[in-house]
């Protein structure tokens, strides 16, 4: 049985989400999947992928417009395989950065996630003054730099996704057997 195939395609305008995305494909390819890692606006279609993960960085409460147009785009092709969205932002001292998993997805975001029957998360973000930029300042200004991404929770997020892809392959390979439709939206692992 060849591993599954998993796209992890991600928007990042300073690299903490491109960050989160490698270490979503390294925790993938650690228990036993494949997973090519490529940002959203580099993604022509979905085809020979067993399953894919979408994320995007939170820039005024919206994501970047390259991962909307791919869901948007590719909506068909991702109904038809397990997916999983995440999005990264909450930054700063307080309940959204404490429990991100908790917060609603974008209006869009999560009609598409309702459309493809996809499940999605978020994980807090990063403002990091030294990627620099008017933005970051304005951020910093603010008392908002650090880290919140909390990578055990991402690798834990990413291990549960493998362990179900690879259960639905196995069960696809065998003979006889029907695969189990993608089960409803939410989030693929607690907290
Ligand atoms: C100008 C600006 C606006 C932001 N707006 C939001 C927001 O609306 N919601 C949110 O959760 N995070 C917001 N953030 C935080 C970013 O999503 C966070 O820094 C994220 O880690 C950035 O990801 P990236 O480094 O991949 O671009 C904002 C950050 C900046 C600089």
């Amino acid at each position: 049985m060849r591993p599954p195939r998993i796209l992890v395609a991600y928007a990042s305008r300073h690299e903490s989400t491109a960050e989160i995305a490698g270490s979503i494909a390294a925790e993938l390819r650690a228990s036993g999947c494949s997973a090519a890692l490529a940002e959203t606006r580099t993604v022509a279609d979905l085809a020979g992928f067993d399953a894919a993960v979408v994320g995007s960085a939170l820039y005024l409460d919206r994501w970047d417009s390259s991962a909307i147009d791919l869901l948007r785009r590719e909506r068909s092709a991702l109904a038809g395989i397990p997916t999983w969205l995440f999005s990264s932002g909450p930054v700063g001292v307080g309940t959204a950065t404490a429990h991100p998993e908790r917060l609603p997805q974008p209006p869009d975001v999560a009609a598409l996630a309702d459309e493809i029957g996809a499940r999605a998360t978020t994980f807090g973000g990063r403002i990091d003054p030294a990627t620099g930029g008017l933005d970051i300042e304005v951020m910093t200004t603010a008392g908002l730099a650090g880290d919140w991404r909390d990578f055990d929770r991402i690798r834990a997020w990413a291990r549960a996704i493998a362990g179900e892809v690879k259960a639905r392959a196995v069960v696809r390979d065998a003979p006889g057997e029907p695969v189990p439709a993608a089960d409803a939206a939410s989030d693929a692992t607690p907290g």
